[in-house]
């Protein structure tokens, strides 16, 4: 910890009378602790106590530093490594979950790039009330780390949790904070590498046939958005019919490459097998294939990523608060590759899983995704399609809707493979 500088914020809560012994821990971990004081605060602690201890001086109002033309405030906030709030108490907690910037302790926390580190303080009742339990959900989703509070006896009598942590529990958890270099959300750029297995492997010389030095990209099985790094959201896709397109266009003599999420069937033999697991990691792996001839996107793509996944497995909380977990939109990889990828296959094909107005959906599908082609295939449960053998779908081009009979997914496959032969017919 040596030199690393930290950001001591005091709230106003009887905890502060701690502070002095934490700034005086901390200083003597070789950190260099600069203080601010709420106005609360400094009705429990002095600025001088803070400022001898610290050896720094001890900020109290927001317009001493924004009076300055630099801007003080922001200057303060991201000189520090870590921002620490001790005590955080519960009005300080509902002010930073709104985003609030209503004094100097606020703003600082507003416009810091850094990580921030709170020790709550308050009475049982406040810390059990919903409002305080949202707040802190808020806050764990917007990446804060939280030290405490503990159980025990409270000024005011009760007996609960609520008082803050002992400064050698803070300082542990400064220490723990500030040896994770890296931001929290590391794993989702992570997972964006291609993991080692992911290395193409080349299938044997392909055969002749009508699709003979045609390339055609599959994505196929579903993805796995990680939570943490056991933890995943996932979907029910098997690969079944990825799997048997990619077999089928191979026997048609084309050079495959097969973009495989975590699929619970075997990825066909002679085919270069790309193995992911995420959206992201799905759309790099088909962007580094290109060029291709036709793309077949039969891959059931999540359609969302959790933003705040954690690096580390995520423990039981002690107060019982489930994890919050942010998502966002991943890439549409069906969408992109049809409209924007350099250079466009030929032709690009789309799935559309339906339970509804199956052919005005899909109709509307191709549209908005600018693909060639969908299959479309009902897949209510009583249908047995998802994870079964057999599949019914229909074809929806530019000429409109063809219904096919119920047929083994092998054989869709078959069928479809032909279709895509005839169509690049002559390129
Ligand atoms: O958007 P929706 O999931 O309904 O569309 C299904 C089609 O879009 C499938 O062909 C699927 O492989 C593709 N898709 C994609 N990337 C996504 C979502 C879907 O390529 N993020």
């Amino acid at each position: 910890m040596q030199g690393k500088r930290v950001l001591l914020i005091v709230g106003g809560g009887i905890a502060a009378f701690k502070t002095p012994e934490l700034v005086r821990l901390m200083t003597r971990a070789g950190l260099g602790v600069t203080t601010v004081l709420t106005e609360g605060g400094a009705q429990f602690v002095t600025p001088l106590t803070l400022s001898a201890l610290s050896g720094n001086p001890c900020h109290t109002a927001l317009w001493d530093l924004t009076r300055e033309a630099e801007m003080g405030h922001i200057r303060l906030s991201r000189a520090a490594d870590l921002l620490v709030v001790a005590p955080a108490t519960a009005d300080l907690m509902a002010r930073m979950a709104a985003g609030l910037a209503d004094d100097l302790a606020a703003t600082l926390l507003l416009a810091t790039d850094k990580r921030v580190l709170i020790a709550p303080a308050m009475n049982v009742r406040m810390w059990e009330h919903p409002a305080t339990r949202r707040n802190l959900a808020t806050l764990r989703a917007d990446g804060i780390l939280t030290v405490g509070p503990d159980e025990g006896a409270m000024a005011c009598g009760e007996w609960g949790e609520g008082r803050m942590a002992e400064p050698e529990a803070i300082l542990a958890a400064i220490r723990a904070a500030l040896a994770e270099e890296e931001p929290p959300l590391r794993l989702t750029e992570q997972v964006l590498r291609l993991p080692p297995e992911a290395a193409v492997q080349p299938g044997p010389a392909a055969l002749p046939g009508p699709l003979s030095g045609g390339h055609v990209i599959v994505t196929s099985g579903p993805t796995h958005e990680p939570i943490d790094p056991v933890r995943y959201i996932a979907n029910r896709s098997s690969g079944a019919q990825g799997a048997a397109l990619a077999a089928a266009l191979r026997d048609l003599g084309a050079r495959v490459t097969f973009v495989t999420g975590p699929a619970s069937v075997p990825a066909p033999e002679g085919v270069a097998v790309v193995a992911v697991e995420t959206a992201q990691q799905m759309r790099a792996a088909v962007e580094a294939a290109l060029p291709a001839d036709a793309a077949v996107m039969a891959a059931a793509v999540a359609d969302w990523r959790v933003v705040n996944a954690s690096e580390r497995k995520i423990k039981k909380d002690a107060a019982g608060l489930p994890p919050t977990l942010k998502m966002t939109q991943n890439p549409d990889i069906l969408a992109w590759i049809s409209r924007d990828a350099q250079p466009r296959p030929a032709l690009v094909v789309g799935f559309a899983a339906e339970t509804d107005d199956i052919v005005a959906n899909a109709t509307a599908k191709r549209a908005r995704k600018g693909c060639d082609w969908i299959v479309a295939n009902d897949v209510r449960p009583a249908t047995g399609i998802m994870g079964g053998t057999e599949n019914a779908v229909i074809l929806v081009t530019d000429r409109g809707a063809e219904h096919w009979p119920r047929l083994p997914k092998d054989e869709v496959a078959r069928r479809l493979a032909a279709r895509i032969a005839r169509a690049l017919e002559g390129r």
